[in-house]
């Protein structure tokens, strides 16, 4: 991890009425770095990603992109400054074909600046638009979907609708892609060629964080990782650290220490119990 960070998440807190979704996480994120996110059920990760992508406001603490707080900056602003995402669940336009939800991704990005006067003086908005079908349908091809660009999303298997949510993210030329959990429901080979393709945008020195319940994906493609459990970074390193974190296998294995889950009770009792853990295999 010598690269200097490109986000930053310093004391970051996140109160849902009564539930403490984040308290106090702390992580880095090395430019260029494939960096992997792990924790159980309702551990915060998604929360996590949501506040980075400006979906979710902090309660309290700091993020910071390229040491510049991004922190007041809307989800559209955050867009426009290279913060891309995926969701946990697939959220695709059915009344779209597939190049037009993946232009949504890139549209907003192209006409940020501008949306008024692409409005007012048609050529531009033409031009905006031609931008974002051409970035979108590089995009498609990068995700190897470019065949199915005028199909309907829910004509797909659920394994390509994930890769065109992928697309999207990509059609807006992100600096930083979060993944939520992408490959959730695919079979092990669609897991594998999703693994390659976040491999492959790495070496193009694409900044990833993946969130991911399969510890053997983590080991397989990132860097480094943090491990997220009641909204608190645990653990963080090389995969194989912090997969062999003890804090982390009482995390995932349920035996937490008394002290710290008696400290949780209140929330533990809010959110209910982890729902499945998740595969922790080296
Ligand atoms: N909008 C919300 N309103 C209230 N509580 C929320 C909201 N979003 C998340 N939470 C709660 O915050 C906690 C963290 O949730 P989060 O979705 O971030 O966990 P997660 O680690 O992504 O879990 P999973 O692995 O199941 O996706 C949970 O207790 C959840 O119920
Ligand atoms: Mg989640």
């Amino acid at each position: 991890m010598s690269a200097a960070p490109l986000l930053e998440v310093r004391d970051a807190s996140v109160r849902f009425g009564g539930v403490h979704a984040l308290r106090g996480a702390e992580l880095s994120v090395s430019t260029g770095s494939l960096c992997g996110l792990i924790g159980p059920n309702g551990s915060g990760k998604s929360t996590l990603v949501n506040v980075i992508s400006r979906l979710t406001k902090l309660t309290g603490g700091a993020l910071l992109m390229d040491g510049d707080e991004i922190d007041s900056l809307s989800a559209d602003r955050a867009r426009a400054a290279g913060i891309a995402r995926t969701f946990q669940t697939v959220r695709l336009l059915p009344s779209m074909d597939v190049l037009a939800n993946v232009m949504l991704g890139g549209a907003t990005h192209f006409a940020q600046r501008s949306v008024a006067v692409n409005w007012l003086w048609p050529p531009r908005r033409a031009n905006a638009n031609r931008t974002a079908r051409q970035a979108a349908l590089v995009a498609l091809e990068r995700v190897g979907m470019a065949a199915h660009a005028h199909a309907r999303p829910q004509a797909l298997p659920y394994g390509q609708q994930r890769r065109v949510e992928i697309a999207r993210a990509l059609a807006s030329r992100p600096r930083l892609l979060l993944l939520d959990e992408p490959t959730a429901g695919m079979s092990h080979h669609e897991r594998e060629e999703v693994g390659d393709l976040l491999m492959e945008l790495r070496r193009e020195g694409l900044t990833q964080v993946l969130v991911e319940h399969d510890l053997a994906m983590i080991h397989r493609v990132c860097d480094h990782a943090h491990a997220l459990n009641f909204g608190r970074v645990i653990a963080s390193g090389s995969t194989q650290e912090v997969a062999a974190d003890p804090g982390v296998r009482e995390a995932y294995l349920g035996h937490g220490s008394s002290g710290e889950r008696a400290q949780d009770s209140e929330r533990a009792q809010e959110s209910g119990p982890p729902e499945s853990p998740a595969k922790v295999s080296q």
